[in-house]
């Protein structure tokens, strides 16, 4: 074993595969998204799902001030969503976001789509792990999913 430093903790951390999310909020009708996968499920009752941002990002305050939220899992076919999305200036101009029930910004094409209400927010190292109340969701059995091992996208 090895002593833990950012560079070798960055590189195991690699080899755990993950999906791909894009968590979205809207605030004054602007729309902010972020490629996350820090995701994971929660609690089954009440249902319930987490993901962490880190304190630094540029848009963390949009973040830590809305109430309602969409975490959109993408498909093999949205690698391109998925680099625009970790970029701090995403292009929005070609995503014809759907409307949820709560005003969120939900992307379409998704292998599956929830509609989230953020219930709390706890600080922990450099990352605030959000922690979100499903309140509508969707899936699609014909996709495939987008997956990430090893800094790269299979
Ligand atoms: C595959 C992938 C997964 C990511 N997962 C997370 C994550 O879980 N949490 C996070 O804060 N940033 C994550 N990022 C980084 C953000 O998407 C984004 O690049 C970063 O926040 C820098 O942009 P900003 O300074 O505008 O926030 C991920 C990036 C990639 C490419």
């Amino acid at each position: 074993m090895k002593k833990v430093s950012t560079k070798n903790f960055k590189k195991t951390l690699s080899k755990f595969s993950t999906g791909i999310t894009v968590v979205c909020v809207k605030n004054n009708n602007s729309i902010y998204g972020k490629t996350v996968n820090s995701f994971n499920s929660l609690s089954l009752n009440p249902p319930m799902v987490l993901f962490s941002l880190g304190n630094y990002s540029s848009s963390i305050k949009k973040f830590l001030r809305t109430k309602f939220l969409s975490i959109n899992i993408l498909s093999s076919k949205q690698k391109k969503i998925s680099e625009n999305f970790a970029s701090t200036t995403p292009n929005l101009a070609n995503i014809k976001f759907i409307e949820g029930r709560n005003k969120t910004a939900i992307i379409p094409n998704c292998i599956a789509n929830l509609e989230c209400k953020l219930i709390d927010k706890i600080k922990k190292g450099d990352h605030i792990i959000f922690i979100c109340k499903i309140l509508e969701l969707k899936s699609n059995d014909k996709l495939k999913p987008l997956v990430y091992f090893n800094s790269k996208y299979f």
